[in-house]
């Protein structure tokens, strides 16, 4: 009897596997994979870079603003889409948010790759997997680097217009402030500085610069002079300036030269090469674009991993802007 098994056993290993599996598939679940779809939608990242290529050149500002995007759905409560939510009678999203509104655009781009996806592979992909592919589609159709997205990420059902209020960061911090500001998020000064380095794409409103073209003195003083013309000291708000005036429309380590002449656009990017303890970091990646590309691109996924939803909770959103 000794080599023989009863039933009862066998039926009590075979449960035990099974627990120890699904535990370990649970696990692996938890985790964001490059090959999320691999079968559930193998032509999804193909689809996502084909509209964000499109959308981008139509208008090249439009990869500054999917960029953008992202990150302001990653640092408010992780990676989940929460920033694409409508606001309704009954629900108060993100949009409205300080640094969120009449600024954030895109929208429609991601709603136009939100449907194809729903066309080829129904209730699959998620709009916080779209948001992490088209930023990086959007890096690469500007010039920049690759790097391979992390997938898997679930669909919020809240949002919070206080967390978005709160953590995202102003254009008004200092040097301290921004900091904090990103170490909260898990960020260290070096990621801190190569992630600012997206403000080598896109454009500000006069709102947010026009305390630093005619109050700051650590600005160069003919780009502050050029700036004026269209961001005049009253009025004016929405009028638009490159982020980078050399190269805006180009993922390039410029961002970095400028800062060193004095001619950072915000008072926040300034305050980054301003006699602080983040200058050595902005000279190196002023005279290395190589390792600004590899630090730039690590850190976005990095900042792709905030505490995405995975496994059971969330939802795959049918429309990005609504909750199903
Ligand atoms: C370091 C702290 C940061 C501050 C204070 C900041 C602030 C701002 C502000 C005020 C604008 C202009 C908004 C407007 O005029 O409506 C802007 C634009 C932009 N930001 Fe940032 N930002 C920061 C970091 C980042 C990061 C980490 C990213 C991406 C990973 C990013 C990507 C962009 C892009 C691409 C634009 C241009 C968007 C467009 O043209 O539509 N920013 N940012
Ligand atoms: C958002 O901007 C609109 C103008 O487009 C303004 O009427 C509204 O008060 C702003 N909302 C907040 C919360 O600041
Ligand atoms: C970028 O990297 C991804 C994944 O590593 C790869 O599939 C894609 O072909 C690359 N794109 C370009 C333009 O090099
Ligand atoms: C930075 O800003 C904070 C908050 O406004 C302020 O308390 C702090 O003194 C400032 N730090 C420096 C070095 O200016
Ligand atoms: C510049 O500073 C002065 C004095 O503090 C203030 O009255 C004025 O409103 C500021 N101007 C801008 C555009 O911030
Ligand atoms: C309002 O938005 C929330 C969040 O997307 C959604 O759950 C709800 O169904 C919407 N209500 C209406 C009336 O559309």
């Amino acid at each position: 009897m000794a080599h023989s098994y009863s039933s009862s056993a066998i039926l009590t290993t075979t449960i035990k596997f099974c627990l120890l599996f699904s535990l370990l598939l649970g696990m692996v679940s938890a985790q964001l994979s490059p090959t999320f779809y691999a079968t559930s939608c193998p032509n999804a990242l193909s689809t996502i870079k084909s509209a964000v290529n499109s959308a981008v050149s139509s208008e090249k500002r439009m990869g500054a603003s999917l960029l953008r995007l992202h990150f302001h759905d990653c640092f408010v409560n992780g990676c989940d889409a929460s920033v694409l939510l409508d606001d309704n009678s009954t629900f108060t999203g993100e949009k409205t948010a300080g640094p969120n509104n009449n600024s954030l655009r895109g929208f429609d781009v991601v709603d136009t790759i939100k449907s194809q996806l729903e066309n080829i592979c129904p209730g699959v992909v998620s709009c916080a997997d779209i948001l992490a592919v088209a930023a990086r589609d959007s890096v690469v159709a500007l010039g920049g680097t690759n790097w391979t997205v992390q997938l898997g990420r679930r669909d919020s059902t809240t949002a919070s217009l206080t967390a978005a209020n709160s953590n995202i960061p102003a254009p008004t911090l200092n040097l301290s402030g921004l900091l904090s500001a990103f170490s909260n998020k898990g960020f260290t000064a070096k990621e801190l500085v190569a992630l600012s380095g997206s403000h080598t794409i896109g454009q500000a409103r006069c709102t947010v610069f026009r305390t630093r073209i005619y109050n700051e003195t650590n600005i160069d003083s003919s780009f502050a002079t050029s700036l004026k013309s269209n961001c005049p000291s009253t009025g004016g708000d929405n009028n638009l300036a490159p982020l980078d005036l050399t190269s805006p429309t180009s993922f390039d380590n410029a961002y970095f030269k400028n800062l060193i002449s004095n001619k950072g656009l915000l008072h926040s990017d300034q305050q980054l090469f301003n006699g602080g303890s983040t200058d050595s970091q902005v000279n190196a990646y002023s005279s290395n674009s190589a390792s600004f590309l590899t630090d730039f691109a690590n850190a976005m996924v990095k900042m792709g991993n905030l505490s995405p939803l995975t496994g059971t909770s969330g939802q795959i959103r049918k429309n990005c802007r609504k909750t199903n």
